[in-house]
């Protein structure tokens, strides 16, 4: 029988009947009960079905053009890009064989200049970006094309395994001149230019890349996830019950569905929806869209923790200690959007110590909020844990629907994550498995049965396997 969600008590926070009011009816607000969990599930798997049969569904469940299962014995080199969080990576990649790989790579910081202005402006900076890669690894003059695996970790519908179109910008990218079009011509493009002896040869997911990258060396993996900056995940899907597949013949049986479950709900019918993450998605530069990412994922937690603290702090219920203090002139940083990141949601709910005296640091450096009382700092811890733990229940729910949708058999499932908040944030993962558990209550020791792992590099080593599969799958076509 698994355990009980984590205790909501309010009694720690020995605040005033005014601040214990608020919290309580917080709590009710962010608290997942397992049966409210259990709908989401259950609507989860029929978003599924319906995004498997039809385009167009919010569940967008586009086929990677990524047939078959990986043998473990890919090799070759091969470079990897990566654009879809905070930094730009160019990765060289050696596949060795026996699901083992070496990689050099470099990191690039993309400006808010870049995300947000002409695509062509971007993809200038990122063939920069390879050329200054190639040359300080020796290999601007090779004299056949290098393979490259673009991870581009968008909704692109992909008509080929190198070709696709953008649907849509997610996660602060609004580069202009890019929806509507192929991310692929666009890079190659620009690395023509500059006469750089690189040939675009897959278009990757960073989800089917982490799918790739756990199964190289875990063959019973079924499914890819992040939990980072966005939310997303793919899974290994047969065939015939992709309804709206008309590629054609494919070579194997089954292929990895990117599901862009980040849109899941973007409708409002199952998901608890606060006033906190109202606010958060109507101040966001795609209001109505990614609605389950904007409750599970790093670029968003902190802002919905801002938005109950500013909250709170108009109606006079933080930080009123000292006489004369005016919290909302004392800290600017805390009205500013995006004021409050995520990582300090991390560092707070890491602090144990009895005065909570971590997390008056962290109000203090970050915030310059410095006098925070023992109260204030139990609000805000509790207000993070909740925040933190909704995310972490639905990231389980996500889960348990992709599971249940392929079945169980005796080997059990693989599935690599990758992201920050999975790799960081305390406690995620057992939250994470609490509510797997409470969705499969059959098993008694869901973490045999469902291994949750962080995998390795998913959009580096997976943009190379997807490479690899690209040029096999090319292998297959020329002989048939
Ligand atoms: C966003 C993107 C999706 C990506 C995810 C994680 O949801 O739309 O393509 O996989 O972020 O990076």
């Amino acid at each position: 029988m698994p355990a009980p969600p984590e205790a909501t008590t309010i009694k720690d926070i020995n605040g005033s009947p005014e601040q214990e009011a608020y919290m309580k009816c917080l709590i009710e607000q962010l608290t997942i009960t397992p049966d409210k969990l259990s709908r989401i599930c259950e609507h989860f798997k029929g978003e599924m079905t319906k995004g498997l049969n039809k385009e167009g569904h919010t569940l967008a469940m586009i086929p990677s053009y990524v047939e078959g299962r990986l043998t473990g014995e890919e090799k070759g080199n091969f470079l990897a890009l990566d654009l879809g969080g905070t930094n730009l990576r160019v990765v060289l990649v050696t596949l060795e064989g026996q699901g083992k790989f070496k990689t050099v790579s470099t990191k690039a910081r993309i400006s808010d200049t870049l995300k947000t202005g002409p695509m062509r402006d971007l993809c200038d900076y990122i063939a920069d970006c390879i050329d200054t890669f190639l040359t300080e690894q020796g290999l601007e003059d090779q004299e056949t094309e290098l393979p490259l695996g673009y991870t581009f970790s968008f909704p692109v519908l992909q008509s080929k395994i190198n070709r696709g179109t953008l649907l849509t910008w997610t996660k602060g990218f609004s580069c202009t001149g890019a929806v509507g079009k192929d991310p692929v011509i666009l890079l190659q493009d620009a690395l023509l230019k500059k006469h750089l002896p690189v040939k675009v040869t897959a278009l990757v997911n960073d989800t089917v890349g982490t799918l790739l990258s756990n199964a190289y060396n875990k063959p019973d993996t079924i499914a890819g996830l992040i939990l980072g900056t966005g939310s997303n995940g793919a899974y290994i899907e047969q065939m015939d019950k992709i309804g709206k597949w008309q590629g054609g013949k494919t070579a194997f049986p089954e292929m990895i569905i990117n599901m862009e479950f980040g849109a899941f709900d973007n409708e409002r019918v199952v998901l608890p929806l606060t006033r906190y993450d109202n606010k958060l998605d109507r101040e966001s530069i795609n209001p109505h869209s990614q609605i389950f990412e904007k409750l599970i994922s790093g670029m968003y937690l902190g802002e919905i923790v801002r938005n109950v603290l500013t909250d709170m702090m108009d109606r006079e219920l933080l930080f009123q200690r000292s006489e004369g203090f005016d919290a909302k002139t004392a800290s600017k940083e805390i009205s500013v959007q995006w004021g409050f990141e995520t990582s300090y949601m991390s560092n707070i709910e890491d602090d144990s110590t009895s005065n909570l005296s971590r997390t008056k640091e962290v109000l203090d450096t970050n915030l310059s909020i410095q006098n925070a009382s023992e109260t204030d700092c139990r609000i805000i811890k509790r207000v993070c844990e909740l925040v933190g733990t909704r995310a972490a229940r639905l990231a389980g729910c996500a889960i348990a629907a992709i599971v249940q949708h392929c079945g169980v058999n005796e080997k059990g499932a693989d599935i690599g994550i990758d992201g920050s908040l999975y790799e960081f944030y305390p406690s995620f993962e057992k939250r994470t498995y609490q509510a797997i558990s409470e969705l499969m209550p059959e098993y008694p020791d869901i973490t045999k049965v469902v291994r949750l792992g962080l995998a390795r590099d998913g959009s580096g080593v997976g943009a190379a396997l997807c490479a690899c599969v690209a040029a096999r799958m090319e292998d297959i076509k020329s002989k048939a």
